[in-house]
């Protein structure tokens, strides 16, 4: 009886230890995966300090912020319309530490975004994406502009602005006044990030903003993110990553917009990143 016990036991711990072992290697297999997918050791890093920071952005997204920051040269600086909890600007202020620039994070931090973190009004989101700036070690890169982007973009008196990220307010009026608002304040070859380029508002805001000359035209995509500006700046892994002059950058496509017609209609009213509560550019 004793021995079937210890040979029960012994398979038991078998099959942990092997369980344990393919889980490591699958780990292990997985890591260097994306190695070899091209990330930099370097995004890696960062990625590993920040994903804790609450957001919408992908790893992909992340990626492309951490590499876009670090071609902005000494002497201009990064500004991004709309920080909440600094999950985007974790990434920014990363990427740009190599070029010694700054990121300007330009938010009013008063809770237009409470999903989650709280349900209570007037969250002051500035506490925590302070806590978080500090906790990766970027305090020193980041200066908050505790307003919303056109009176940030009014009164700006900075370096010329390298690379301007926005996702703030997604009406096609709040996109619109974000790039015309930064627009004299870019360097002339400023690279321009647009998150959620299949939102309505912010695909027509920014259509319009190109048709109109105020901004270069799109040039690729990544995931949810538009380019603007020279796609010759791009570093080698942007070009990778992105879409280039991918014309469904500005629209869903016959298969996705028939589905959100006719299979989801609700849909595009459903819980969102950007509720009504976002402010008005004025
Ligand atoms: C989707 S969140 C930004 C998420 C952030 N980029 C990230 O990746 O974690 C949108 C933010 O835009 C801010 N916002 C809304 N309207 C704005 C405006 N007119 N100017 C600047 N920020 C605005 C909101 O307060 C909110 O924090």
């Amino acid at each position: 009886m004793g021995q079937v016990v210890q040979s029960v036991k012994g398979w038991v711990d078998d099959a942990v230890g092997a369980t344990y072992s393919g889980l490591s290697a699958a780990r292990d297999g997985f890591a260097e995966r994306r190695r070899r997918r091209g990330e930099s050791a370097a995004f890696e890093a960062a990625f590993a300090r920040a994903s804790f920071i609450s957001g919408w952005l992908n790893r992909k997204e992340a990626e492309l912020l951490f590499e876009l920051a670090s071609t902005v040269p000494p002497g201009q600086d990064i500004v991004e319309v709309g920080s909440y909890l600094g999950r985007s600007t974790a990434f920014l202020a990363q990427g740009a530490s190599a070029a010694g620039v700054t990121v300007h994070a330009v938010d009013p931090f008063d809770g237009g975004q409470l999903q989650l973190v709280s349900r209570e009004e007037n969250f002051d989101t500035s506490k925590q994406f302070w806590r978080n700036m500090r906790e990766i070690g970027v305090a020193e890169r980041v200066e908050a502009h505790v307003t919303t982007s056109t009176s940030a973009a009014a009164s700006y008196v900075g370096r010329p602005v390298g690379l301007l990220f926005v996702d703030g307010n997604h009406s096609e009026k709040a996109v619109y006044a974000d790039g015309s608002g930064w627009a004299p304040h870019l360097a002339p070859r400023c690279l321009l990030a647009f998150d959620d380029i299949g939102w309505q508002g912010v695909t027509r805001g920014l259509h319009r903003l190109c048709a109109d000359g105020v901004l270069p035209p799109i040039a690729g995509r990544v995931d949810k993110i538009g380019l603007c500006g020279p796609a010759d700046l791009w570093p080698e892994r942007v070009r990778t990553l992105a879409r280039a002059g991918d014309p469904a950058a500005t629209s869903p496509g016959p298969l996705k917009a028939f589905f959100r017609k006719r299979v989801l209609p609700g849909a595009a009213s459903g819980p969102s990143p950007h509720p009504a509560a976002d402010r008005d550019p004025g």
